[in-house]
């Protein structure tokens, strides 16, 4: 079972508009309401793999309801967090030639109570689970991975991931993360299980460019110095990088048409997670789904039958002094 943890989740609304014209009333031709949020991106590509997964996320207000009648809709099991503030809702607006505008509302900001509650929630889940013992049907199927994903909202500390971390492991589960900035830096030191940032993330997290493949392995390497005892990188069109402790891989895919890279990064987490979350097996699995999800419109999750892993290509023979497509700076 793969727990996934949003802490700000959203209800996306997207507008399909016949051009984006300042300052005049754009009349959309169609729209449509989606749960949003990484986390929730990665359990809907967890389930979608057809393993068991439960969103925990906080939720408020009416765009909160919303958000769990959606994805109950999608058949995706969530574990509710009440909170005071309304979940944000985030806009986007799509031209025909496929441009896309968004603007993402900050989201409220949540008390320490709510915040322990998160924690709390989290904790729980994995108890429950363990406790059952696993193999012995659905409510009996340990927490394998917690997966968390994206920014943390107002309210919640930078070490708030580096606690979650740590009470999980303390749980006995293993947690893949997926941030950026000052809240990634502060959970390496609680050694999660394995990080996935981007390229431009990574380059953040060691504060300096990155221009080649090697570049990004040695940039890897150092995050594990800092704690992380499994590196997934993605390096958008290029492919993806594993770094632990007992070997580098190095996974790409040929793909002929790109559609949407939006969520391809949360597909991959899934994807790899969904495969064991170990080996170049998993970063094969890891490299199909992103492959997978750059080929589908929008956000849309890939299904198994999308998925082609004899387009993917895994080697230990790292392509060191390959310049990357998308250097990040
Ligand atoms: N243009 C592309 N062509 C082929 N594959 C791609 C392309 N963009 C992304 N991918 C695949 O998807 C994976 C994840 O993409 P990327 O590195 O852009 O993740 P990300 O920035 O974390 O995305 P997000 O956070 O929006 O989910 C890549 O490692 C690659 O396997
Ligand atoms: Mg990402």
């Amino acid at each position: 079972m793969i727990l996934t943890v949003t802490p700000n989740p959203s209800l996306d609304r997207t507008y399909e508009v016949p051009a984006l014209d300042r300052g005049e009333v754009l009349r959309a031709t169609a729209e449509r309401m989606d749960p949003g949020g990484k986390g929730v991106n990665v359990s809907r590509a967890v389930a979608a793999a057809g393993r068991r997964t439960v969103a925990v996320l906080p939720l408020g207000g009416a765009p909160g309801a919303l958000v769990a009648e959606l994805l109950a809709q999608q058949g995706i099991e969530v574990a509710p967090v009440p909170v005071a503030g309304a979940t944000r809702s985030n806009i986007a607006l799509a031209e025909p030639d496929g441009t896309l505008t968004k603007i993402n509302a900050p989201g409220p900001e949540l008390t320490g109570a709510e915040s322990e509650a998160l924690l709390a929630t989290v904790r729980a889940r994995i108890g429950a689970h363990a406790g059952a013992g696993a193999g012995t049907g659905r409510d009996g199927d340990a927490v394998t991975w917690i997966a968390c994903c994206g920014s943390l909202p107002r309210g919640l500390a930078p070490e708030w991931y580096a606690e979650l971390v740590a009470r999980a492991h303390e749980a006995g589960a293993r947690i893949a993360l997926d941030t950026s900035g000052p809240s990634l830096l502060a959970a390496l030191r609680e050694r999660p299980d394995v990080v996935k940032p981007n390229a431009e993330e990574l380059a953040q997290a060691v504060g300096r460019p990155l221009a080649t493949v090697g570049d990004a392995v040695k940039a890897a390497e150092e995050l594990r110095t800092y704690g992380a005892a499994a590196v997934l990188a993605s390096l958008g069109a290029d492919g993806q990088l594993l770094v632990t402790e007992t070997g580098t891989y190095f996974g790409s895919a040929t793909v002929t048409s790109v559609r949407s890279n939006v969520g391809a990064g949360d597909a991959s987490l899934a994807g790899f997670l969904a495969a064991g979350g170990e080996g170049p097996a998993a970063l094969a699995s890891a490299v199909a789904h992103g492959a997978a999800a750059v080929q589908l419109p929008g956000s849309v999750m890939p299904s198994p039958g999308d998925l082609d892993l004899s387009a993917v290509t895994v080697t230990a023979d790292v392509p060191l002094d390959r310049l990357l497509t998308e250097p990040a700076s």
